[in-house]
């Protein structure tokens, strides 16, 4: 049976059949696959009941493991990490802010992996937003602030002791294996438009939240400028909304999408099985 590619009618995002993830796949397979990555950005693979060794095959297939700096791995597994919210969890949801993941490392992950385990009935969807087609329709005005502009990416304000999943946030009963640390505060540069390393297409990379200013810019006015880069790339023309069912795996590309998670399923669990692809 061949691959069938099925893009969605959003803005970014394809459903995949014609395939077995729980078995080894052929190199043409993988190729395939990374084609179709490359062009819709986010793949989504219904109807795989998939387990934890699956996973990490298939991530593999992507490039390294990336580094889970601030997770814990599940027990048993070095590069696995749960996302996970229990039905009577009081706290925010986890990752709501759009996102880039790790975009704060020196080479942060090309993607990340995520396997659906226990997936709510209504509610917790996964937003993308194509940063491609952000950057393609951005005012001329806006864009000339940003080119050529370098971002100071950092995990202090989600993942530092005193940060929003910081030691607080664990204290009062999260249920994700969160760990806050020191090395929430160093700091890295990259740019805010780029080409993407594979394909060469030029898109916006990261967000305020990991960014958290503007090299050379004062910082009042690196703020303002990324709350309103923020403003316009999470606009909703350049989103997909993914809407999570069971035995369903995610893969996404960090160099070209941001993404984030929603609520709106009180009184379930969710917990999702998370791999990141190591950069290249
Ligand atoms: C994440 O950002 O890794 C989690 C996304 C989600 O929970 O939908």
């Amino acid at each position: 049976m061949s691959i069938q590619v099925h893009p969605s009618d959003q803005a970014c995002g394809a459903e995949i059949s014609g395939i077995d993830l729980t078995a080894p796949l052929s190199e043409e397979q993988v190729s395939q696959l990374r084609a179709a990555w490359l062009e819709h950005h986010v793949l989504v693979f219904p109807n795989q009941p998939m387990d934890d060794d699956d996973l990490e095959r298939f991530t593999l297939y992507f490039g390294p493991f990336g580094v889970d700096t601030f997770f814990g791995p599940i027990p048993g597994r070095d590069h696995i990490a749960a996302v996970r919210r229990d039905a009577d969890e009081t706290r925010p949801i986890f990752a709501e802010a759009w996102h880039s993941d790790w975009s704060f490392q020196e080479k942060p992950p090309q993607g990340t992996c995520l396997r659906a385990v226990t997936i709510p009935p209504t509610g917790g969807d996964t937003l993308f937003a194509d940063q491609h087609k952000a950057l393609d329709a951005m005012p001329m005005e806006l864009r000339e602030r940003l080119e050529g502009r370098m971002a100071i990416h950092s995990a202090k304000l989600p993942y530092s002791p005193g940060g929003a999943y910081g030691d607080s946030d664990q204290a009062a009963g999260r249920s994700m294996d969160i760990r806050p640390s020191e090395e929430a505060l160093e700091e890295r540069l990259h740019p805010i438009i780029r080409p993407h390393p594979e394909t060469g297409r030029p898109g916006i990379f990261g967000s305020f939240g990991y960014m958290i200013g503007i090299d050379g810019m004062e910082g009042p006015e690196a703020i303002s400028l990324l709350q309103e880069l923020y403003a316009w790339q999470t606009r909703p023309e350049f989103q997909f909304r993914h809407e999570w069912k069971p035995d369903m795996l995610v893969l996404w590309d960090n160099r070209s999408v941001l993404h984030a998670a929603t609520g709106g399923y009180e009184g379930h669990d969710r917990l999702l099985h998370r791999t990141t692809v190591g950069a290249e």
